[in-house]
């Protein structure tokens, strides 16, 4: 069976590179990514790169003996620069809007890397990240009409080439057929392309692509909330007596150095106070990795003129500090986002001995009401359609404590509350569970693009249905939050 060279380092220099291809890295709503002249700019630098770097004898290292479409390397340069100006402006901006600067830089990244790790390493991985992006797509739909799959619009909607040499190079390595359904020219998947599906992700698991990928996702779901807090407030009406209760209850002092995680819009920090309490003889630094919701944060800086405080794009699992720089290191509602123990030990590493590290975060609820499970049921049941993919749940009642135990700290204290959230809105519910709460994140990071719009559609739908069939009185989801606090030996 064919497989793709070893790839896995060059995929991870080619993201600490901070390179992107990235066929699903677009805004969630829409499908455009450039204006004619920035389009001429990008397509126009791929042909000087092709011409200037690749020769045919470099067609070799990328699928052995087989073929290598014709097209295919203008087009791994066109979208390696495409995608990695739309990463930067998420990153960056916290937007999908991309001007010339950022192409320039892009064009300039993409170069250096071709030049220093070769045109074929390029071409390599643009080759296997859309094989495993095509691969993914036919086995989530099973079978998807060829039209369809060569113009992408199902899983790719936003190219301006055919997919049709992609197609080709499939049914010659073996790994896709073309069946006739019905009378139709459908594309699907062979026992081989399942078995490769499989290899590529390991290799791309092992690199860090297939994490990145859905944190990227994740980032965009973020930024694309208009207004984080008004959602939650409508799902969790208690939100601002709680974050108040949990900066009581950690009892912190002011004029030390603080580091929030995972600081959003910076709710706790300015309306419920953690700034103020801290006040101008110490500081607070709010790491997030969403710059969208920075950006909201420091407006909301300026609108109340604090100057202690100060903002980076980071994320808990690589605090960008060195070790014992801070007296405490706490965080509202992130830890559900993250490896669970890879936050705790990065925000452990950056505490002083005898400060303290906290989090208030929600606990797995116990079991899901019935309402839930019908309104959610098309996400839950991705769970045993993707098979491989479990959700990335809240944390279980004692992992938390656990966890800092084992780390090494002391005089670990918790605390339990019971809230609600209220799913009277489906619209809003459907809205803050998909893109503010990342509950489903692991699961719709592998849907392509247009089943995860029906997806979404659909939840909001069945959420009216639900609304109707159980009347607004029942669609009230208890849970638990739990409190957090242990001080650093
Ligand atoms: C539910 S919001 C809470 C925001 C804020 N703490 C508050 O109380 O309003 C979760 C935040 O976690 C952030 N987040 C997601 N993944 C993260 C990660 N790996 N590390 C740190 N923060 C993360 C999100 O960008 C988002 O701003």
């Amino acid at each position: 069976m064919f497989r793709f060279p070893d790839l896995k380092e060059a995929i991870q220099d080619f993201l600490s590179c901070q390179l992107a291809i990235s066929p699903w890295l677009v805004s969630p709503e829409t499908t455009e990514r450039f204006d004619a002249d920035l389009f001429h700019l990008i397509n126009n630098t791929a042909k000087e790169f092709e011409r200037l770097y690749w020769s045919y004898g470099s067609a070799k290292f990328i699928v052995g003996n087989f073929p290598l479409p014709e097209r295919i390397v203008r087009t791994a340069i066109y979208e390696t620069i495409a995608s990695t100006a739309i990463q930067n402006a998420l990153l960056l901006r916290g937007e999908f809007f991309v001007d010339e600067t950022l192409i320039l830089q892009a064009i300039h990244t993409t170069e250096t890397f071709i030049v220093t790790r070769g045109i074929e390493t390029l071409v390599g991985i643009f080759a296997l990240v859309t094989s495993y992006e095509n691969h993914l797509a036919l086995r989530y739909y099973g079978q998807i009409p060829e039209r369809i799959f060569n113009n992408g619009e199902w899983h790719r909607p936003w190219i301006d080439y055919s997919l049709s040499d992609e197609l080709m190079l499939g049914a010659v390595i073996g790994s896709i057929r073309i069946k006739i359904t019905n009378g139709i020219r459908m594309v699907e998947l062979t026992e081989c392309g399942i078995e490769l599906l499989q290899i590529n992700t390991e290799v791309l698991k092992l690199s860090g692509y297939v994490d990145h990928r859905k944190n990227m996702l994740q980032i965009a779901f973020l930024n694309h909330l208009e207004d984080y807090e008004e959602l939650e407030l409508s799902l969790i009406p208690q939100a601002t007596h709680i974050r108040r209760d949990f900066l009581e209850w950690i009892t912190i002092s002011s004029g030390i150095q603080v580091l929030e995680v995972g600081c959003g819009t910076g709710t706790f920090l300015f309306s419920t106070g953690l700034a103020q309490k801290i006040g101008a003889r110490g500081h607070v630094t709010g790491i997030d990795p969403a710059t969208g919701m920075l950006a909201h944060a420091e407006l909301t800086r300026r609108l109340y003129g604090i100057e202690w405080v100060d903002f980076q794009r980071a994320d808990v699992e690589h605090i960008p500090f060195s070790e014992e720089y801070f007296d405490a290191c706490v965080g509202v509602g992130f830890l559900q986002y993250s490896d669970l123990p890879r936050a705790l030990s990065e925000m452990c590493r950056v505490t002083k001995p005898g400060g303290f590290i906290a989090s208030l975060h929600p606990l797995e609820p116990e079991h899901l009401p019935d309402f839930y499970k019908t309104w959610f049921e098309p996400v839950l049941d991705l769970d045993l359609k993707l098979e491989s993919f479990g959700i990335h749940a809240f944390p279980q009642s004692n992992e938390v404590e656990a966890t800092l135990t084992q780390l090494g700290n002391t005089q670990i204290e918790t605390k339990e509350i019971s809230i609600y959230l209220d799913f009277r809105n489906p619209e809003m519910a459907t809205e803050f569970f998909i893109y503010g709460l990342g509950v489903f994140q692991d699961l719709l990071a592998q849907v392509p693009w247009q089943a995860r719009l029906d997806l979404i559609e659909e939840l909001k739908q069945n959420g009216r249905s639900v609304l109707e069939q159980y009347g607004s009185e029942a669609l009230i989801f208890p849970i638990k939050l739990q409190m957090v606090k242990a001080v650093k030996i």
